[in-house]
């Protein structure tokens, strides 16, 4: 099913396009969020898509194909600075960052990001760069994997999770999701393991999910694109520019409010609102991937 873009109200409202506007969406997914603000800045706008993912960039191509306003670029976001002489604009007015996964990315077993699919444990967002999650769980020390476990997933079973799969993988190498799901259930004592779709409402958070979203932001370099991607973003912006980011989990969300607190105490911007916006009930009930999504907004001032 086509991803779903979240807050998109929020999003179009504050960020406060107007025609001809000229926008950066750094993650075009499947172009949900950019569609709508193709409407909002009409026929003299511009809309500069990226993403890592060329399954993303095949999608986009399809939806804007032969609109002469849309400019789609294959490349982290993080190095906006290395292609930005060759986009042929002066400045942004708006940038929207909606970091994480899209729908498509997890349903796909073969792409391994999620828990709940079948295949390789790969993870990579750009199959073309990096290792793949199997290959840093082959490669990683114990106190590496914990400290990933804690740091990115914000994981209490760190250590215990780290310490199976390093005794799993001497007896064989984790490649697959099932192989991963099957040694995080050894680390559970007997009452919490439970067969696949057996799992029932009280233990609803599946063991592995901190864990994989850990190994994704590792295998991603995602914190780091994130503190480099908003920097130079925030640099390219016009003076009364706006910088949308929707993040969906604490760790990420932290990084932007710091960022967007500093870049206010240093009056080079002004927030928006102090608290992130968050989905109302009815996106949520439409759309339970909206439930942890954040939206912070900040106008660039000097
Ligand atoms: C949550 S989805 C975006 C969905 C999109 N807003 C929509 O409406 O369909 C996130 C997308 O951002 C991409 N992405 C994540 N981090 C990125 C980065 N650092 N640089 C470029 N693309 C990134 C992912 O590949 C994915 O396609």
């Amino acid at each position: 099913m086509r991803h779903k873009p979240v807050l998109l109200q929020e999003v179009l409202e504050h960020l406060a396009l107007r025609p001809g506007a000229v926008v950066m969406d750094g993650t075009l997914g499947s172009g949900g969020h950019s569609e709508a603000i193709l409407e909002k800045i009409g026929p003299s706008g511009k809309l500069i898509g990226f993403d890592q993912d060329p399954e993303a960039i095949a999608r986009c191509q399809m939806l804007f194909r032969g609109d002469p306003r849309v400019t789609l670029v294959h490349e982290n976001f993080r190095n906006l600075k290395k292609v930005f002489s060759g986009l042929e604009v002066a400045a942004f007015d708006a940038v929207l960052l909606d970091i994480g996964t899209s729908s498509e990315q997890l349903a796909d077993g073969k792409r391994g990001f999620s828990f709940q699919t079948e295949g390789e444990l790969d993870m990579r967002m750009n199959p073309e760069v990096g290792l793949k999650a199997s290959e840093l769980l082959a490669q990683m020390s114990e106190v590496e994997l914990a400290d990933l476990f804690y740091h990115y997933g914000e994981e209490h079973k760190s250590r215990r999770f780290a310490r199976v799969i390093v005794e799993r993988r001497r007896q064989q190498p984790i490649q697959t999701i099932e192989d991963l799901n099957q040694a995080l259930e050894q680390a559970l004592p007997p009452h919490m393991r439970f067969k696949k779709g057996q799992r029932p409402s009280w233990a609803r958070r599946h063991p592995a999910t901190k864990v994989f979203q850990a190994l994704r932001i590792g295998v991603n370099d995602e914190l780091e694109a994130l503190k480099e991607g908003m920097t130079v973003a925030f640099e390219h912006l016009k003076k009364a520019g706006r910088l949308g980011i929707i993040s969906f989990h604490s760790v990420e969300d932290r990084i932007v409010k710091q960022q967007f607190r500093k870049w206010d105490d240093e009056e080079r911007g002004n927030l928006i609102f102090r608290k992130p916006m968050v989905a109302n009930r009815s996106e949520i009930l439409n759309n339970p991937r909206a439930r942890s999504a954040k939206l912070r907004v900040i106008e660039k001032t000097s």
